[in-house]
């Protein structure tokens, strides 16, 4: 059995909806372009997972946070797709990808062929088990990629209310997930190896900021140290997590957030890898020029930095998707995809962005005892880098805009007392 396309998103993420959006954009015709998604929905804005999905009242559920709402435009609901005469075909995983006959294989033994294939796999949450700890299978242990994670976390969570619940890992979904599980009146203790939380990004002063606060709404941070095993009770649920540094801690349930791995493997050996995602050019062409990439799963050059990066981040997937469509359907108009990196986060009142590149000495300014502060990045002599908590949208852009221009800094201390002002006045 198989089914041909002009175009096929392998993948039902954020990537995927924004490709479509801009398929229709660009005027693609009925019955030219699928979707093929492990999800069983139409593709959402998994952001809202972490932050409106679990709030205790008047939570977000679908059809609310489809694509691509996140980026204030038009909701994509399965009617929209059909509407545009797009395919989507849910709950069906790709098993194998043959791009030299231009086919996909999927689970229930269909074949799919394209002219143009984007692949928007994005990631898999990493599992304690590579890490040698067993518990995946527990009922009361909870990741969070997609929507049936986000399910099995409300349903957890309702059924611990004012109990005790330890979050393993202190990026942005440790930090995310803390903050609603506070919301949703749990005992929160968080554990991780680094020294202060979002390690990847934040500076020891800016971390100290968000720990404070959140010590303030009851979390327990436990830094330096990881856990090495859970104890069970006899229905197999968790009870405590131990960790390497002897310690005990007691847990009604537990989250895990301990990172994420591209889902590349359906391309290993037939496409070129970079930074563990796919490689793609500045229009999101693979090494197979009928296969393009875009979102979590693609590693692009970064212009502004000369350099290849892959990004996690949902701005990052939003565009990039956007930027395939372009080149795939006018190539001669379409150039190199010129992306600033953005990333940002919202957790209980507070609000924060980030632009650009974390390298180099940082500058504080602003207020750390108040809600508005941030750091600018200084690597070689020019500004790469620019945080900002509790801004107005103005001062969002004017940041985003003095990272865009990479401006020489001679005088750090001059930056410092200048602060904010420097963006908003350059
Ligand atoms: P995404 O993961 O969205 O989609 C991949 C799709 O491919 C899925 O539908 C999957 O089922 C499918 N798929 C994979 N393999 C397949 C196969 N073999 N066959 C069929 N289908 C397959 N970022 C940010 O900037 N700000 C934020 O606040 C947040 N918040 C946030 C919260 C949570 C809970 C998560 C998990 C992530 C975020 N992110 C974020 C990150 C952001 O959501 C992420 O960067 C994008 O979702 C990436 O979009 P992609 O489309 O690349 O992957
Ligand atoms: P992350 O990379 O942000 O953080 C992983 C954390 O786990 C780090 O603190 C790390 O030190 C810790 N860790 C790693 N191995 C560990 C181990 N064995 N034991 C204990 N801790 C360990 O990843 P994440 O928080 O899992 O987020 C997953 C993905 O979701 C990322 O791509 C992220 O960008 C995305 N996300 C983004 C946002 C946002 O941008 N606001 C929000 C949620 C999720």
């Amino acid at each position: 059995m198989g089914r041909a396309f002009v175009y096929v998103i392998l993948g039902g993420g954020v990537a995927a909806g924004y490709a479509a959006h801009e398929f229709v954009k660009r005027g693609v015709s009925q019955g030219e372009l699928c979707i093929v998604s492990e999800e069983l929905v139409a593709p959402y804005e998994r952001p809202a997972l972490s932050k409106g999905y679990l709030l205790p009242e008047a939570a977000a559920r679908l059809p609310s946070f489809h694509c691509c709402v996140g980026a204030n435009e038009e909701k994509l609901t399965p009617k929209w797709y059909k509407e545009h005469g797009i395919e989507l075909i849910l709950g069906t995983r790709v098993k194998s990808a043959d791009l030299k006959r231009k086919t996909l294989l999927t689970a229930t033994g269909e074949t799919i062929s394209y002219k143009f294939l984007i692949v928007a796999t994005g990631a898999r949450a990493l599992k304690l088990e590579e890490f040698g700890v067993n518990g995946l299978d527990a009922d009361n242990v909870c990741y969070l990629r997609d929507l049936a994670d986000a399910n099995k976390l409300v349903d957890v969570m309702k059924s611990c209310g004012g109990g005790n619940a330890v979050v393993i890992g202190g990026g942005y979904i440790g930090m995310e997930c803390a903050a609603s599980l506070v919301i949703n009146k749990l005992n929160v203790a968080m554990v991780f190896p680094e020294a202060h939380c979002m390690a990847r990004l934040f500076t020891p002063k800016i971390a100290s900021y968000y720990e404070e606060f959140y010590e303030s709404k009851g979390v327990k941070f436990i830094k330096g140290t990881m856990l090495s095993s859970f104890d069970f009770n006899s229905d197999g649920k968790v009870t405590a997590v131990n960790l390497k540094d002897g310690n005990k801690l007691p847990a009604d349930m537990v989250v895990v957030g301990i990172g994420i791995r591209p889902n590349t493997s359906l391309f290993e050996g037939q496409l070129t890898m970079d930074k563990g995602g796919i490689k793609v050019n500045g229009k999101m062409q693979s090494s197979n020029s009928s296969v393009y990439a875009v979102g979590d799963v693609a590693a692009f050059p970064v212009k502004i930095f000369g350099e290849t990066r892959r990004l996690e981040h949902v701005d990052s997937a939003r565009k990039s998707a956007r930027h395939a469509v372009a080149a795939i359907m006018e190539p001669d108009k379409t150039g190199e995809f010129n992306y600033l990196p953005f990333f940002y986060s919202r957790v209980f009142t507070l609000s924060w962005q980030f632009y650009g590149d974390n390298v180099g000495d940082v500058v504080h300014f602003g207020d750390f005892m108040g809600n508005s502060f941030g750091g600018y990045w200084i690597n070689k002599g020019h500004l790469v880098g620019s945080f900002l908590e509790g801004g107005t949208k103005e001062q969002y852009e004017a940041i985003a805009q003095t990272t865009r221009l990479k401006p020489a800094i001679q005088d750090s201390a001059e930056l410092e007392k200048q602060g904010l002002g420097f963006a908003l006045t350059l």
